[in-house]
């Protein structure tokens, strides 16, 4: 810490836009190297971190063993600034020790907000609505006309129930949902707060009405929704993930909406990313699609620069970290 304050760590951060309020915290005790290239250049990234004793590590470029090379013996600590860690290769950071700190916690608020939307503006066909009113096909006279599917009374089942499936049922309170169901590795305490039952997948995709994906990607959940998991659905059910995109099979989401095997889907996240612009998804008049920016808010990134920073600092000085990626 003595050292800190005289300056001698240097740090870097990898994206020019990371917001003011993490480099300012980083400049209190550090030297802050900041990258210059939008999107982040991996050639100037590397280039950047050798001999650094800390990484804020910002976007979704892979960080690996190749890191941690050539940034070298001095390194002592890594955070991201996202809370996914789906782009690092944890086993290989894991076995070299090396302090990894990412930010989930203060982007929840901000991820349920976007699908509480996207819940709300898939079951009542927003986007169908936009292209009649876009063709002239406003029809004034059909009382059945675009009928929704309600969220009171129904099941709302969610695929992960962390934080942010958390603070989705926290906002779910006011929308009389009759059901909470979960799937999640283990039994959430908090569970008991929202009335919420684990269940199998299988359970999960046959009894709910609407389907949130709030879990990381990883082997077991790659394509977890897949044709086989969108034949047990029902045909009201509506679909949600802020997750990651390739939690869903993307194909069998597609066939899944257009046969109307399922009524919906919200996507914050979808695979690839950025979408190319003339992807056959953009055709369905029943999804939603939104360009990943659920922890997209002024004061959601800005926290986030803050717990990274924090992070980095504390891995430097050798203690916990805010948000330690592993133990
Ligand atoms: C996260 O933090 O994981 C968000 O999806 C942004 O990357």
């Amino acid at each position: 810490i003595k050292k800190m304050a005289e300056k001698t760590f240097k740090v870097v951060v990898t994206h020019p836009e990371v917001p003011q309020a993490g480099i300012d915290i980083l400049k209190k005790s550090c030297e802050v190297i900041l990258c210059e290239s939008v999107p982040p250049k991996r050639s100037e990234i590397l280039s950047k971190i050798k001999g650094v004793d800390g990484i804020l590590w910002a976007g979704h470029e892979p960080l690996n063993g190749e890191v941690l090379d050539v940034a070298g013996k001095n390194l002592k600590a890594i955070s991201t600034m996202s809370a996914g860690l789906d782009y690092v290769d944890l086993a290989t950071l894991k076995q070299r020790k090396m302090p990894l700190g990412h930010t989930p916690g203060v982007l929840s608020e901000a991820v349920a907000d976007m699908a509480i939307g996207l819940m709300i503006s898939a079951a009542r066909r927003y986007h169908e609505g936009r292209i009649k009113i876009e063709t002239g096909a406003w029809d004034v006279h059909n009382l059945q006309w675009l009928l929704g599917q309600d969220i009171r009374g129904s099941t709302v089942g969610f695929f992960g129930f962390g934080g942010i499936g958390q603070a989705i049922a926290q906002r779910l309170r006011g929308f009389g949902v009759a059901k909470i169901l979960y799937t999640a590795r283990t039994e959430k305490a908090e569970a008991k707060d929202f009335k919420a039952k684990k269940v199998s997948f299988d359970e999960l995709c046959e009894k709910s009405d609407f389907i949130f994906i709030a879990a990381p990607l990883t082997e077991e959940t790659r394509h977890i929704f897949n044709e086989c998991a969108f034949d047990k659905m029902q045909q009201n059910s509506v679909l949600v993930n802020i997750g990651r995109g390739p939690i869903v099979d993307q194909e069998a989401l597609y066939h899944a909406l257009k046969c109307n095997k399922i009524f919906a889907a919200g996507l914050d996240v979808m695979d690839p990313e950025p979408l190319p612009k003339d992807h056959k998804l953009l055709q369905l008049p029943n999804l939603i699609l939104v360009p990943h920016l659920g922890s997209a808010t002024l004061r959601t990134r800005s926290d986030m620069a803050v717990i990274a920073a924090h992070n980095v600092l504390r891995g430097i000085a050798g203690e916990p970290m805010l948000a330690p990626a592993y133990e």
